[in-house]
């Protein structure tokens, strides 16, 4: 995105200082979507700025909750599948999981057994990028089912907590960044 795109949309980001936990800056992107513009700067930009052509990848994974708002608008704007890494508990049986630790927590990601086939290239998405535990749950996660990772696309990265270093050497796209 441009650079007035990019600063009208960090814009947006609400911060909400002590939740959930005391210290932590939280980084609110609901307004990003409820905002007409945000939203369509949102899906442009994350298109445009693709880690990887778009030929290049198979599907979309993205990770409950935030990365369910948007991954599939993206996927569909591709022509793409979507692929979605729950929270624990929520798919049915069988499934693959993985156990992570993020900013303010601890939690665990799953996928359907056959949600991947073998040998397929995955661009997994999220809003946002902390510390990268989650990112690297769903790297994890991908991998053990077969998959491969084509690169990664958040729309915001948090500075400081060294979250897309710990990922791995992946291609990585991202719109925006705050402290
Ligand atoms: C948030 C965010 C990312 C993750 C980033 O999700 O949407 O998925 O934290 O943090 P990390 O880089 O330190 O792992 P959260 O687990 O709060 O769940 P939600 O999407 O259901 O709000
Ligand atoms: N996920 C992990 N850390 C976060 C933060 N500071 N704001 C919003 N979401 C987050």
């Amino acid at each position: 995105v441009g650079r007035d795109k990019a600063e009208y949309m960090t814009s947006l980001f609400r911060s909400v200082l002590g939740f959930p936990k005391e210290g932590i800056n939280f980084r609110d992107f609901m307004p990003v979507l409820e905002d007409a513009k945000g939203l369509q700067i949102l899906l442009e930009g994350l298109e445009k700025a693709l880690p990887v052509p778009a030929d290049s990848f198979d599907s979309v994974a993205g990770l409950e909750a935030r990365g369910f708002l948007f991954g599939p608008a993206l996927a569909a704007r591709l022509g793409k599948g979507f692929i979605a890494v729950r929270k624990a508990g929520k798919l049915p049986p069988p499934v693959i999981g993985e156990d992570y630790t993020l900013e303010y927590g601890q939690a665990r990601v799953e996928v359907e057994s056959d949600a991947v086939s073998s040998g397929e290239r995955v661009l997994i998405v999220d809003d946002l990028i902390a510390t990268g535990g989650t990112a690297k749950a769903a790297t994890d996660l991908i991998r053990k089912c077969g998959g491969t990772i084509a690169g990664f696309s958040f729309v915001m990265q948090l500075e400081g907590l060294d979250g897309i270093d710990s990922l791995g050497p992946y291609p990585t796209s991202t719109l925006v960044s705050m402290p």
